[in-house]
């Protein structure tokens, strides 16, 4: 869960009477409760219009200041958003990645103040992983788009195994990517598999799902989706759940001349993901788990999206390949939704 969601939470825990009030004294162990220090605590209180001695405070007016700029202790927060790009075979060569690179450093350099808390993570193929570890800035990450078998001791021609990767330096596998799973026929069953190698390696996991537009058309997007979320992550423990985002991309929404799925279906979609973690893992597993949105996002849309209550980051295809595209859809994570 977002800080500024966990904040109101806690203070409506208090407020079981749904007046919209909260003693100073209840908002006080309700900001304790999220584990800040006394320090957070005061200048989180006096934000909120606590004085010594004051009757009861407003929520809603802590969290139109929140909405207007205010900004959480990191305490709060479970975890940070998350863009991640993946380049698919958008660059093909080590000179124009070396200059792209150059221009996702510099323009990281130049926004990185404004971007708030966003973990950014760029998804090249295999061969370029190595050059780009050592090449990008050490404050973003680096990502494979696949891994094959992280068993111990198989050796298969043309494998690269999560062991591999994570020598390399990579912290992000993307798995289940429609067209791995649509061209190159992976199954949720695979995929399973390769999630929980990569996890056992350490490797985080980037799990993407997504509907085609005629299972839509059927009337059974959430029943695949949830198919595809819990088959892959069925041998997933509870306390690896912050090391897996779930990305929703909608197959039909990806690629040049798509239209993106809509805010509120987006919203609907992730609540269902995000309720299916929760029944099948458990709360904090559920709210650990970023949920990301994919398919034709980019610095002009990101923004609708960014707000939604359930959608903690994006991976973005073509947006990726652009470094001003890229930090400018990171600018619209934990910013004040626009009025
Ligand atoms: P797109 O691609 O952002 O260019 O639509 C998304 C993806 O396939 O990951």
């Amino acid at each position: 869960m977002r800080g500024r969601e966990r904040v109101i939470a806690a203070f409506k825990s208090w407020d079981t009477k749904n007046t919209g009030l909260i003693s100073q004294e209840h908002l006080a162990a309700a900001l304790k409760s999220l584990d800040l220090t006394q320090g957070e605590v005061d200048s989180l209180m006096s934000a909120a219009g606590a004085e010594p001695n004051g009757g009861p405070i407003e929520y809603a007016r802590f969290v139109d200041w929140l909405d207007s700029g205010g900004s959480i202790p990191n305490a709060c927060k479970e975890y940070k958003f998350f863009v991640g790009a993946n380049w698919k075979c958008g660059l093909e060569d080590v000179i124009e990645v070396d200059e792209f690179i150059g221009k996702i450093n510099e323009k990281w350099m130049a926004k990185r103040e404004s971007l708030g808390d966003v973990e950014v993570c760029v998804f090249p193929p295999y061969v370029f992983l190595d050059r780009i570890r050592r090449k990008l800035n050490r404050e973003m990450q680096v990502g494979s788009q696949n891994a094959w078998d992280a068993a111990s001791g198989f050796k298969c021609t043309g494998v690269v195994s999560a062991a591999m990767l994570k020598s390399v330096g990579c912290k992000w596998v993307l798995l289940g990517h429609s067209d791995r799973r649509n061209v190159l026929g992976e199954t949720n069953e695979l995929l399973a598999e390769k999630v929980k190698r990569c996890l056992d390696s350490g490797l985080c996991v980037n799990l993407t799902i997504g509907e085609t537009l005629a299972v839509r058309e059927a009337g059974n997007a959430i029943n695949t989706l949830l198919e595809q979320l819990t088959t892959a992550t069925a041998s997933v423990p509870a306390d690896d759940w912050g090391r897996i985002a779930v990305a929703y991309e909608p197959v039909w929404a990806i690629g040049e001349g798509a239209t993106p799925c809509s805010p509120e279906e987006t919203q609907r979609v992730h609540s269902a993901l995000r309720a299916c973690i929760s029944e099948r893992a458990g709360e904090p597993a559920a709210k650990k788990c970023r949920l990301l949105y994919t398919g034709s996002v980019n610095e002009k849309n990101a923004s609708q999206y960014a707000s939604l209550p359930d959608v903690d980051g994006f991976v973005v295809g073509r947006a990726g390949l652009d470094a001003d595209k890229l930090m400018a859809v990171c600018q619209t994570l934990g910013q004040p939704a626009a009025q």
